[in-house]
């Protein structure tokens, strides 16, 4: 069937891609600027699928013959091969992925390949391919997302019992399980996995159909389009449709968030890994050396996370400042979506597979010196405190003395498990041997057993709870 693909073919009909009414081609400058073929090829997986769907719709309504949508569907289905097979390359003169499928299709059926396009334009069809395209996008990243958490509670199910020092404001604040602390990421990315299962449901309808902006005079059925392409729904109107990027926009937006939370564990791997914490050391797969200072082991993988959080918060604003003013309906600056949602996927796929393999192999979290840290701090004062409210001294009296204990122990050099019972007693009479039990740090995190807390008993519940959600049924 057909010719061999050429690797520019020149456009149907003469130099340039659109109608007649031009007399000259566009300036070679131009050409360059207006193309979109550089990136948009990335769609064409999407845009044969989509026109596959329109075709076999065409037929179904018969504007197709059932033996011009076979030869149409056979022609696209051998581009698909032709592009796995890096055989089919379009050049700059294509302008589009669209044209340049629709010139190659007509390469390779001959006339009833123009029929292709009726009853539709670029606008509906660019529409539909990032939809597609999204949604494939957004089941892998949901996959990667569901990896990461899996690779955190393979590290909480073994340290439940570790203890890692809590900070508030970057201060020792109170003890917690190490499990607990890194269960708090498998909530976050929860999170971002069922926001993005929301944003599918509106990345998932169709706007086939909608034609240029207002319509079609052909009697098509665009409901039967969208059930073949699986589509939810319609856009229910056609100007909506065609010029509609809110979906490409929240996805940006739920991308941002995964981000945050990807950049703030990064940030504290990067700190816990310092000689300043040494909470964790770092795997030779996963970091790098220095050019000039031996001794150096670089936390480069949560370093780029962090710093790739950056340019994904920059799509994110991009889009929302390409769409502000744009009237109805659809206009030549959506074609700036394109490289903003695939850098996007880019980023926040590799930074999920990355994250994860540094969970998975590239890091060690260091116990003893975890245990360690908590036990040479003021991270049990409140837990003198409640000790005493426990015994009737109203809450705020005991905060109170607790407070001076600190400051006499820290002037004395001591920890508060150094004071002697005697030194306990002359501060308050109600203090007992059981307070050395009360400040153990152990103790002191697993008696946080109120829901979600940090208690050991609580962090197995949230570890079943994250074990549950990872099923893959759930
Ligand atoms: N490359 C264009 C885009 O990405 C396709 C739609 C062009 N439509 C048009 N009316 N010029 O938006």
């Amino acid at each position: 069937m057909g010719t061999q693909p050429s690797q520019s073919p020149t456009p149907a009909g003469g130099q340039q891609a659109w109608s007649q009414r031009f007399e000259s081609a566009l300036h070679p400058a131009i050409a360059q600027f207006n193309a979109s073929i550089g990136f948009d090829i990335e769609l064409l997986d999407c845009d044969l699928t989509g026109s596959i769907a329109h075709a076999q719709m065409l037929a179904k309504v018969g504007i197709l013959s059932e033996d011009e949508c076979d030869r149409i569907v056979a022609g696209l289905e051998t581009i698909r091969q032709e592009y796995q097979q890096g055989k089919f390359n379009p050049g700059i003169d294509e302008e589009d992925v669209h044209f340049a499928v629709e010139h190659r299709l007509i390469e390779l059926v001959g006339d009833g390949g123009k029929k292709l396009h009726t009853a539709r334009s670029r606008n509906d069809q660019v529409g539909t391919d990032m939809r597609l395209y999204l949604r494939g996008q957004i089941e892998q990243i949901r996959q990667r997302l569901k990896a990461f958490q899996q690779a955190l509670v393979d590290i909480a199910e073994q340290n439940v019992e570790t203890l890692i020092p809590g900070y508030t404001h970057m201060q020792r604040a109170q003890p917690l399980s190490l499990a607990h602390h890194l269960l708090a990421y498998f909530e976050m990315t929860q999170r971002d996995w069922e926001r993005l299962g929301d944003v599918l449901k509106r990345v998932n309808l169709s706007p086939l159909g909608c034609g240029a902006l207002a319509g079609t005079t052909f009697p098509i059925d665009r409901h039967y389009s969208a059930e073949l392409l699986g589509f939810d729904d319609i856009y229910h109107n056609s100007l909506d449709g065609v010029s509609d990027r809110d979906f490409a926009i929240e996805f940006a937006g739920a991308a941002s968030l995964i981000m945050v939370h990807l950049s703030r564990l990064s940030e504290e791997i990067i700190f816990w890994a310092s000689e300043e914490f040494r909470f964790v050391t770092l795997g030779d797969t996963c970091s790098t050396g220095s050019s000039i200072m031996p001794q150096k082991k670089n936390p480069d993988v949560p370093e780029l996370v962090r710093g790739k959080t950056g340019r994904v918060f920059g799509h994110l604003q991009g889009l929302l400042v390409m769409m502000k003013g744009l009237p109805l309906a659809y206009n030549k600056d959506l074609q700036e979506d394109k490289e903003a949602i695939f850098d996007t996927v880019a980023t926040v796929s590799g930074c999920l597979e990355a994250m994860t393999i540094l969970l998975q192999e590239g890091i060690t979290f260091r116990p003893e010196r975890l245990n360690q840290a908590v036990a040479e701090d003021f991270s049990n004062a409140t837990d003198v405190a409640d000790y005493l409210a426990a015994k009737g001294v109203p809450f705020r009296e005991a905060y109170n003395l607790v407070g001076k204990v600190v400051k006499t122990s820290l002037a004395a050099g001591k920890l508060l498990k150094d004071l002697s019972l005697a030194e306990w007693q002359s501060l308050h009479p109600a203090f007992e041997a059981d307070i050395y039990e009360a400040i153990a740090p152990a103790q002191v995190v697993s008696a946080r057993n109120s829901a979600g807390g940090t208690g050991f008993e609580q962090v197995r519940i949230a570890l079943n709870r994250a074990q549950s959600l990872l099923k893959p049924d759930a």
